[in-house]
């Protein structure tokens, strides 16, 4: 197969073509900072034996040989022509080196994994923390009538969210049984997303500080909706073919370049959250749509069906973890 593999070699290392190989693989001593290590390190696949066409083939679409391939099929979704994807094999052919790192932080396999210890309810570091004072007085001017001790009433509610709602026949989290309720018992249009509807979020997600999830799946349609959003983990979408599953299951703890990759235990017990990187709250339902945007699929509206049945996916997850809402990540 005839390529030219400079230009492959600016192809695989180019950010602004869908992310590039980096983002996943070690590539020989050329490798820029940062690189991931979802994928195998390739620095000498050009000495492993493999044909052009294996090369060519994983590289069009990866599926022919691995169809639940966590690398994106980069000929078939169009982010490489069958050209281009020939240069980039005959640049994959010229690696037989190992790499090596100046600085041993750009060695995906030594780089330390991220830990998150920042003081999330100094309101202070986290500004997600000072809405707490906003919906309690969201609370006092709106809800106290009917509810009085809210401390007490909503100890455990933040926990025992999202739930099967018989009356919708769907699943209902927090901010969605907001936005319903408020209107309901109080007249106020507060959708999902909107600051009134985040802030009373975060307030009541800080009265359940410290209690254990806990996920309701007793009757038959909570576990049938369960099992629904299991198998929703699992769809892959978008340009890049990415299911939940792929990036926080069979690339779960490994890096994708300088992003590490949560598992879905420890991902749903401190939200709504402050996201350092946006300068936003995000409540549970962004971040989904965060994840299907970022594969360059659609998101779907806040208060989709699906979404309420991968948050109690998630949730059960996370059963028996200690809230610590809101908190901060960047
Ligand atoms: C999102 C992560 C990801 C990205 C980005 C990625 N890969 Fe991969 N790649 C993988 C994974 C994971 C495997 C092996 C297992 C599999 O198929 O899931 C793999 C396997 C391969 C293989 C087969 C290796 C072998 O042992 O034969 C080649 C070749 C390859 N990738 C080349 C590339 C090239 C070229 C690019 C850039 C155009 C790229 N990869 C970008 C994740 C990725
Ligand atoms: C007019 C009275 C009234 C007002 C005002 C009111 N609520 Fe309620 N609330 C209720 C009733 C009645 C229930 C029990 C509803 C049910 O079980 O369907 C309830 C239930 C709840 C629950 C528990 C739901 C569950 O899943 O069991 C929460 C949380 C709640 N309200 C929050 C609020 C908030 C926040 C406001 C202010 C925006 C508010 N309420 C305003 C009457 C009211
Ligand atoms: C392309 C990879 C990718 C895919 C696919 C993906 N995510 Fe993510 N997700 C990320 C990254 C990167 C982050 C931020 C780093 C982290 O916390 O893992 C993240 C973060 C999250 C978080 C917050 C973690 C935390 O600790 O705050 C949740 C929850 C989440 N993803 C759920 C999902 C769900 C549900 C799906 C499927 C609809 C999905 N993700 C698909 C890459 C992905």
């Amino acid at each position: 197969m005839a390529g030219d593999p400079a230009k492959g070699q600016q192809l695989a290392f180019d950010r602004n073509r869908g992310g590039g190989c980096l983002a996943c693989h070690v590539m020989g001593p050329k490798t820029l900072e940062t690189p991931g290590n979802v994928g195998p390190d390739l620095s000498e696949i050009g000495k492993a034996g493999r044909t052009d066409q294996w090369l060519y083939n994983y590289v069009y679409d990866g599926r022919v040989y691995n169809p639940k391939s966590v690398m994106p099929p980069w000929g078939r979704h169009g982010f490489y022509s069958e050209a281009e994807i020939k240069d980039i094999v005959a640049f994959l052919k010229t690696l037989k080196t190992p790499a090596k790192f100046a600085n041993p932080l750009d060695d995906p396999e030594k780089r330390p994994q991220p830990v998150e210890d920042r003081d999330a309810l100094d309101p202070f570091v986290n500004p997600a923390a000072e809405r707490i004072d906003a919906g309690a007085t969201l609370f006092r001017q709106n809800c106290v009538a009917c509810h009085a001790t809210p401390q007490t009433t909503f100890k455990r509610w933040a926990v025992e969210m999202p739930k099967w709602e018989p009356r919708l026949k769907k699943v209902l989290g927090a901010e969605e049984f907001i936005a319903r309720h408020a209107k309901a018992a109080a007249g106020k249009d507060w959708l999902m997303q909107s600051q009134a509807n985040t802030d009373l979020s975060i307030y009541l997600h800080s009265l359940a500080n410290g209690e254990a999830i806990k996920v309701d799946l007793s009757s038959p349609d909570a576990k049938a909706a369960y099992e629904r959003g299991v198998k929703l983990a699992d769809v892959k979408l978008g340009q890049f073919d990415f299911a939940c599953t792929d990036c926080h299951g069979q690339a779960a703890n490994k890096w994708i370049r300088g992003q590490w990759l949560g598992e879905p235990k420890g991902q749903f017990d401190h939200f709504p959250l402050w996201r350092t990187s946006r300068n936003e709250v995000w409540d549970i339902r962004k971040r989904f749509q965060w994840c299907n945007v970022q594969v360059r699929a659609n998101e779907l509206p806040p208060d989709a069906v699906e979404y309420g049945e991968l948050e109690l996916y998630l949730r059960k997850m996370n059963e028996g973890q200690k809230l610590t809402a809101p908190n901060i990540r960047h």
